[in-house]
């Protein structure tokens, strides 16, 4: 049998009730205020209860949270770099106070989950964007998000009771608990994991082989959360990647599953969760590349990697493996980085995600050394249906 790596903490969070337990829940569910979950919610919800996000039990307390802001770290010392809250607004105050538990409902007022009641507190949203987004600017798709978000945050553990549903994927989603048994079952001991919101390109696929070379396994984890309306649809994204697995890549040394998680665009600081997750998967390699979370120029090529300087191995146990920013050079002939190419870069072909977006949409294909053929095609007919 393999050892599998620690999960965060030591403990493998899961907060997912079953059988009678559920169903007791379910009644008492009906008599506590509710709150309608939006799609960050609900994804920080299944993160939190399946063990993604362990140590977290809960929604974070109000001591948590100015540590987490201040120094990345839980009050215990554990190493924690966003905080996970949960809003609740003015009006409703009144009502939670008078209650131990409160319900959280989806959309379609189906019961989601139970939170304890434990305490209710006031953050400041500016300095929130400050210390976690490193900006205040509105511009910022995760600070815009915040500012829109109650002041007023309620912590206390979850008990979850039905899954919330991300449309087509809910099937391609397995909790830390089957990933770290499936990785134990196939005797993988090095397995890398990787994290991405965009479709398949070259460099990812650049990135994440040459990561494979030297490990057993590679667990591609996409995200399927929330992310800004701008970004390539998660169904285009998600079949780019089924479609380039079938052809170029090893069955049986690749796990496809999606990661539940929003995107928050924290760059270096979301960095550090999104490596904390992947060891909750069970994995024990991590990719960071360029401006991995990043969004606009908010933040250096490779910030998301030197956050990790003032973490010990002991403190985090996960192994990251960084990758300098990739390309395809036509004169190497091949995908290749400033580490690895001496030629100028007019032989290189970078194109931005926007440079892409702005091709597509004039009838125009990237070329071929930027974007697998398929991929483009996908990304054409996705344009079309929009
Ligand atoms: S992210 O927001 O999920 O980080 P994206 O899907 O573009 O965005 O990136 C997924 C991973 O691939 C990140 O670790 C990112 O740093 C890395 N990456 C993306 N493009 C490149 C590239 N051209 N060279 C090196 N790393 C890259």
């Amino acid at each position: 049998m393999t050892t599998l790596i620690q999960p965060h903490g030591g403990q493998l969070v899961n907060r997912v009730l079953e059988g009678e337990e559920r169903l007791n829940w379910l009644e008492r569910a009906k008599h506590y205020p509710t709150i309608t979950a939006n799609a960050v919610l609900q994804s920080d919800l299944l993160c939190i209860a399946t063990g993604v996000y362990s140590p977290l039990k809960g929604f974070i307390n109000q001591q948590d949270y100015a540590s987490v802001c201040q120094h990345m770290r839980l009050q215990n010392g554990m190493i924690w770099s966003i905080p996970i809250t949960m809003a609740v607004s003015e009006a409703q105050l009144e009502t939670i106070k008078r209650h131990d538990y409160m319900t959280i409902k989806d959309q379609g007022s189906t019961i989601l989950a139970v939170v304890q009641v434990e305490h209710i507190y006031r953050v400041d949203r500016l300095k929130e964007a400050e210390m976690v987004y490193g900006t205040t600017e509105e511009r910022h798709p995760g600070v815009k998000r915040l500012y829109q978000t109650s002041p007023w945050c309620l912590s206390g553990d979850v008990r979850l009771l039905n899954r919330p549903q991300f449309g087509d994927f809910s099937e391609c989603y397995h909790d830390p608990i089957m990933t770290r048994a499936h990785f134990q079952e196939r005797g993988w001991k090095k397995v890398v994991g990787f994290q991405t919101r965009n479709p398949i390109h070259r460099a990812h696929e650049y990135i994440q082989k040459a990561a494979l070379e030297t490990v057993d396994a590679l667990f591609l984890n996409p995200l399927i959360g929330e992310t800004k309306t701008d970004d390539i649809p998660v169904e285009v994204r998600m079949k780019s990647y089924q479609t380039i697995l079938e052809r170029y890549y090893p069955q049986e040394r690749v796990y496809f599953s999606a990661f539940p998680a929003a995107m928050r665009y924290a760059g270096p600081r979301e960095a550090v969760i999104h490596a904390i997750s992947r060891q909750n998967y069970g994995c024990t390699h991590f990719i960071v590349g360029r401006d991995h979370a990043g969004v606009g120029d908010y933040y250096g090529t490779y910030e998301g990697q030197h956050i990790f300087d003032q973490f010990s191995s002991q403190e985090l146990e996960i192994t990251l493996m960084f990758f300098e920013h990739s390309f395809y050079c036509k004169r190497c002939e091949g995908m290749a980085s400033f580490k690895t190419c001496p030629h100028d870069t007019d032989a290189h072909v970078v194109l931005s995600g926007t440079k892409v977006r702005e091709m597509l949409r004039a009838g125009k294909k990237p070329p071929s050394t930027f974007s697998r053929p398929e991929v483009v095609d996908i990304l054409i007919e996705g344009m079309k249906s929009r």
